[in-house]
């Protein structure tokens, strides 16, 4: 079958499955069972990822859970991800970055080099991030994922079902279209564990050196590598064209 027809059927299939279900538990379920042992969802243990989480570990969900830990999160973020595990009982698999990679970048340019070059912060990214979502998504067809439109202007036009070309397989985002309010309204009637730093100004949490909070009224990225330029504010995970 050539990458094309590839491409095509499981975009297909996904969005049929996504259009014929009804809501977000029905439409992982549904995925589960059309694409089994080749479904992942990706948490940062961030608001929208705690929520989705709920839908697949309250209902027993046959999707593999995995976090990257990139060494440079928030104590918070490990608190929430224990809180999660007491609450759920359920397995989440960390990817770390490769030892080897890391020792050598760190060993040339230091700990904190992110904040002297973009190039820099890439390469950080790349090696704490980026490489190891490449071997947890090896194998995958379909990434379950917690972005919402509302996060930036890229986002904005993305639909809920997506082709991602540098992973080769489908992204599903069934938050994309929530507003903050429904998000966190489900959290506080579902009793959901989130992050305590969400309530002081921390809307969008990546690792603790390279994110701030935000003063009201900055946009939902402003905290994340706030010394960059917005254009260049994403850290490869989601290559978006
Ligand atoms: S990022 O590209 O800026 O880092 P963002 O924080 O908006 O991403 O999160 C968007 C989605 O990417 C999350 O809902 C989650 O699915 C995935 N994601 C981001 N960071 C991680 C992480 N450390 N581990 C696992 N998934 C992550
Ligand atoms: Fe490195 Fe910062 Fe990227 Fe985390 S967000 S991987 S610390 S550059």
């Amino acid at each position: 079958m050539s990458v094309t027809t590839q491409i095509s059927n499981i975009t297909a299939e996904v969005e049929a499955i996504v259009a014929q279900s009804n809501g977000i538990a029905d439409t992982i379920k549904n995925l589960a069972e059309a694409f089994p042992g080749e479904i992942v969802f990706s948490t940062s243990f961030s608001w929208e990822d705690q929520a989705i989480s709920h839908f697949i570990f309250s209902q027993n969900l046959p999707v593999d859970v995995f976090t990257l830990d990139t060494g440079r999160l928030f104590p918070e973020t490990y608190s929430t991800w224990s809180s999660t595990l007491s609450r759920y009982n359920q397995r989440i698999t960390a990817y770390y970055p490769d030892a080897q990679l890391l020792q050598e970048f760190i060993a040339e340019k230091g700990p904190n080099s992110f904040y002297e070059s973009v190039d820099n912060r890439k390469q950080c990214c790349f090696i704490r991030k980026v490489e190891p979502l490449q071997r947890a998504l090896n194998g995958k067809k379909v990434w379950i994922t917690g972005i919402r439109a509302a996060h930036s202007p890229n986002r904005n036009d993305m639909t809920q079902v997506e082709w991602d070309g540098s992973n080769n397989l489908a992204k599903y985002h069934p938050l994309l279209n929530w507003t903050t309010e429904e998000l966190t309204g489900f959290i506080r009637q579902n009793n959901v564990p989130y992050n305590p730093l969400q309530d002081k100004g921390f809307v969008s949490i990546g690792c603790a050196p390279c994110t701030r909070a935000i003063k009201p009224g900055e946009d939902f990225r402003a905290g994340r590598w706030w010394w960059e330029d917005a254009d260049k504010k994403e850290c490869g995970l989601h290559v978006h064209k």
